[in-house]
């Protein structure tokens, strides 16, 4: 038995000599680990006789559990020292200004893209997108402008090169956001309603006009879809984009090659210092072109129209955000500016939606 004192005196020595965890850890596979050295000596009790065993079990238990209960008060000791020399070294001074950190904003094309969206979102119109870079038969001749079409010429296209002796029409960078209406249906057939944001490119570029601009497709398919949806349609965005409970749209007759009929949107207005006043005053604004979509589009697209139909329409996003927000040259949209940007640009945190307001 004084064996085993001694035993248990140099075991609590070793313990208590450790400095770090990793020492404390080899140590305790020597004495407890499988083959360690109590644990040989416990096993060492299958030989005793019955006799030696009852009184020399009860010991090395005890020596076991004081050896057991020694690592386990050491290493918390060892957790709290290392714990504390951190907590004295890495200390923060929460007192320091914070590091200056310049703020972004939200460009107002994407500002009225976003609201434009959560408009007609809530209205069942879900977003469809088309490649920037279109080939001549979705930008021009599925929208039933053949070629020498004069609306072709109206448009300012930018066309794209072709390698020599490639006779194909060139691509062009698409004028409008129209053949997205074709792409839509061909993969998805009808009923459909969607709307279609994106730019577009013309070569233009005075006040009001630059190469690239941003408009927004609208397209409703269903098997009685009509003018009076249209106007409907309309009406409610018109309202609920400008902010206003009343207005007033005038539907004038037009011609666009792929709707039939066509119908140009006025909007009511007075301009008050510069700013627009929607629904009163003795002034019309056009807003956007529109119509029901021609039998030779919804063919091209391989919807059969003696089953279906319904209504386009098309508006520049650009000229929707200068008219609601009061910003006269439309150059300064993609100047890059920060001043410009901070001036007119919108807070990240606030996403417009219906129910908070759209903006500000
Ligand atoms: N694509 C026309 C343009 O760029 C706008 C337009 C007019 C689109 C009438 C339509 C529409 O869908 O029905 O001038």
């Amino acid at each position: 038995m004084d064996g085993l004192d001694n035993l248990r005196k140099k075991y609590l020595d070793q313990i208590s000599t450790k400095s770090n965890q990793d020492s404390l850890e080899s140590l305790r596979i020597t004495i407890l680990g499988k083959k360690g050295e109590l644990s040989l000596k416990m096993r060492e009790l299958g030989n005793m006789t019955s006799e030696e065993r009852q009184s020399f079990g009860p010991i090395l238990n005890s020596l076991r559990t004081d050896v057991t209960s020694a690592f386990s008060k050491k290493k918390t000791e060892l957790e709290d020292s290392k714990l504390n020399e951190r907590l004295k070294n890495e200390w923060i001074d929460l007192t320091l200004p914070a590091r200056n950190r310049a703020s972004g904003s939200i460009h107002p094309i994407s500002q009225v893209t976003e609201e434009v969206s959560a408009i007609f979102a809530e209205m069942g119109f879900s977003v469809a997108e088309g490649p920037q870079i279109e080939s001549d038969w979705y930008n021009f001749d599925a929208l039933n402008i053949p070629p020498e079409h004069p609306a072709r010429q109206e448009h300012d296209t930018f066309f794209l090169n072709r390698n020599d002796g490639d006779d194909q029409a060139p691509n062009v960078l698409r004028t409008h956001t129209s053949p997205v209406q074709i792409r839509h249906m061909i993969s998805n057939g009808a009923p459909c309603r969607i709307i279609a944001p994106g730019r577009v490119y013309r070569c233009d570029y005075d006040q009001t006009h630059t190469p690239m601009f941003h408009q927004l497709e609208g397209l409703a398919i269903g098997r009685d879809v009509s003018m009076a949806n249209l106007k409907g349609t309309l009406e409610e965005f018109c309202k609920k984009f400008f902010e206003v409970e009343e207005l007033e749209l005038r539907f004038r007759a037009s011609h666009f090659p792929f709707t039939e009929p066509s119908a140009e949107v006025d909007l009511r207005c007075a301009w008050d210092n510069g700013k627009l006043e929607v629904g009163k005053g003795e002034n019309w604004m056009e807003i956007l072109g529109s119509g029901m979509v021609h039998p030779k589009v919804l063919k091209a697209s391989g919807v059969d129209p003696n089953e279906w139909q319904g209504f386009a329409f098309g508006m520049g996003i650009d000229r929707l955000a200068m008219l609601k927000y009061g910003i006269p040259d439309l150059r300064a949209f993609f100047d890059s500016d920060l001043r410009w940007l901070r001036h007119y640009g919108f807070s990240s945190s606030d996403q417009p939606n219906l129910h908070s307001g759209l903006s500000r």
